[in-house]
């Protein structure tokens, strides 16, 4: 009888789109994959770095496990961010740990838990991708029948100074126009409704310089654009899959010319992840950000006169060390100015070995709070406006997955990427339905369709 293995994963879309192609080789290679750890042969937890917080978690996990399975010992391994920043010492971390992967070695995944079952220990590969191990992913072989992300560059240049994950993820390494192109179609021609381009920075992506295969603009042809970037976002409109999305935005690399191909393509959708982490000037160089708010709030105009209205979301941290409550206020400012249709405040984490590291994190931690609260509460007023603009209104759902709070409703995304709830029978999931808007809660919408699928 083949191995089961139970995967479980944390952290941001680059790790989910990772453990969906460990599942997709692990299948293959014949292995059984799990829903629950209990009775798995090999339980394996693909990890987040980016905050204390998500560091930590695989460790009450795994203690949880080893609770759990006192009588038997299965094979604990730990995949991504944390395994590629902390290697080895995690075998000391528990005896049940007994193989490590970093965020580069997904594909020969399959190989290493053969050598963990056939009884070897202390299993580790912290290597770069391998020559002919490529991305691709079957349209069939995906967690989501409707939508799918699909990375395009993965890995991060910018060492902003509080973030791990240029050390966790490597340098940037783009994926060939062409083989994008080619899954999407793919993706298509299998019923797929949406598509997400992934990356850490998707405005550097850079095929010719940084790609597995250098020095190709294969897929491009033809397509044109400002930015290699811009020019990929039109050959994957041209491909119509009927709705692109993409995240994340780099303030600094972002081109107005991103806003000129949303205008022109209806399929590109109109909502933009633009990160700024802070309103201070002062704040933002220390961060070494590359932009000031000036600059930033330039791209936000750009993207406010589009044709069509967009959604804008972004992240702040609070609490940078040095942070004052003058620059608090700054970021407040700006969040009042830009008036975003989301926000993810976080308060300041010390990451190991980052530039920010040696700085002295005087904020203390009630004062963190204080600003966390205070920004959410802001952020929190000024959504409630614009949640409330879409009342009557008719937005166009993708029908995703059953509402978690109620058994009539059925829950999915509009194409400026609000959650939007309604009641509706179990069998248009997958379908795209216009839904008029009832209701606005504070994080979601409500609404009733208006035609049947
Ligand atoms: N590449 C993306 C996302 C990086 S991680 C970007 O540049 O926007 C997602 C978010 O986590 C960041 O935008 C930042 O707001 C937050 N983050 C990263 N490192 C952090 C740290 N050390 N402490 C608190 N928040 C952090
Ligand atoms: Fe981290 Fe900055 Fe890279 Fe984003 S752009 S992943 S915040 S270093
Ligand atoms: Fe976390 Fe790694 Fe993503 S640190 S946010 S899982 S790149």
């Amino acid at each position: 009888m083949s191995a089961t293995v139970y995967l479980e994963t944390f952290g941001c879309q680059m790790n989910v789109a990772d453990s969906e192609r460990a599942a997709v080789r692990l299948r293959a290679a014949g292995f059984n994959l799990g829903d629950s750890p209990e009775n798995a042969d090999v339980i394996i937890f693909n990890t987040c770095s980016v905050r204390e917080r998500a560091a930590h978690k695989v460790f009450t996990r795994i203690g949880e496990v080893r609770r759990q399975r006192l009588s038997d010992e299965p094979i604990v391994g730990v995949i991504g961010c944390v395994a590629q920043l902390e290697g080895a010492t995690l075998f000391d971390s528990s005896p049940l740990v007994n193989l490590i992967a970093g965020t580069r070695a997904t594909d020969r995944l399959p190989q290493l838990i053969g050598r963990a079952l056939d009884g070897e220990n202390r299993i580790i590969d912290l290597d770069e991708r391998r020559e002919g191990e490529k991305w691709d992913l079957p349209a069939t072989a995906r967690t989501s029948k409707y939508v799918a992300f699909v990375p395009i560059i993965e890995g991060c240049n910018k060492f902003c100074t509080y973030c791990i994950v240029p050390y966790s993820r490597g340098r940037e390494k783009s994926r060939p126009a062409s083989e994008i192109v080619a899954e999407i179609k793919e993706l298509r021609d299998h019923g797929y409704r949406e598509i997400h381009l992934i990356g850490q920075n998707v405005n550097s992506y850079r095929p010719h310089v940084n790609s597995y295969r250098p020095r190709t603009e294969a897929g491009l042809e033809g397509f044109k654009g400002a930015t290699l970037f811009c020019r990929l976002l039109r050959a994957v409109a041209a491909t119509e899959m009927e709705r692109i999305k993409f995240t994340t935005s780099f303030p600094r690399d972002f081109h107005p010319d991103i806003v000129a191909a949303i205008d022109e393509y209806d399929n590109l959708c109109e909502w933009i992840h633009l990160p700024v982490q802070s309103g201070s000037d002062r704040v933002l160089r220390m961060m070494r950000r590359g932009h000031t708010a000036s600059d930033y709030f330039k791209r936000i105009e750009a993207i406010k006169n589009a044709r069509r209205r967009m959604s804008i979301t972004s992240d702040i941290i609070v609490g940078f060390p040095g942070e004052t409550d003058a620059d608090f206020r700054d970021t407040m400012k700006l969040v009042e100015q830009v008036a975003y249709d989301g926000l993810y405040i976080f308060k300041y984490s010390e990451r190991p070995g980052t530039p920010a590291a040696r700085l002295d994190d005087n904020v203390s931690r009630e004062e963190k709070t204080t600003r966390f609260l205070e920004l959410e509460q802001v952020q929190r007023r000024l959504q409630q406006t614009i949640y409330e603009r879409y009342l009557g209104r008719e937005i166009k759902v993708l029908i995703e997955r059953p509402s978690s709070k109620s058994e009539d409703d059925l829950t999915g995304h509009s194409t400026c990427h609000k959650v939007v709830n309604f009641p509706a029978p179990a069998a248009w999931l997958g379908e795209v339905a216009r839904v008029r808007v009832t209701q606005a809660k504070s994080n979601s919408l409500y609404g009733e369709i208006l035609s049947a699928p």
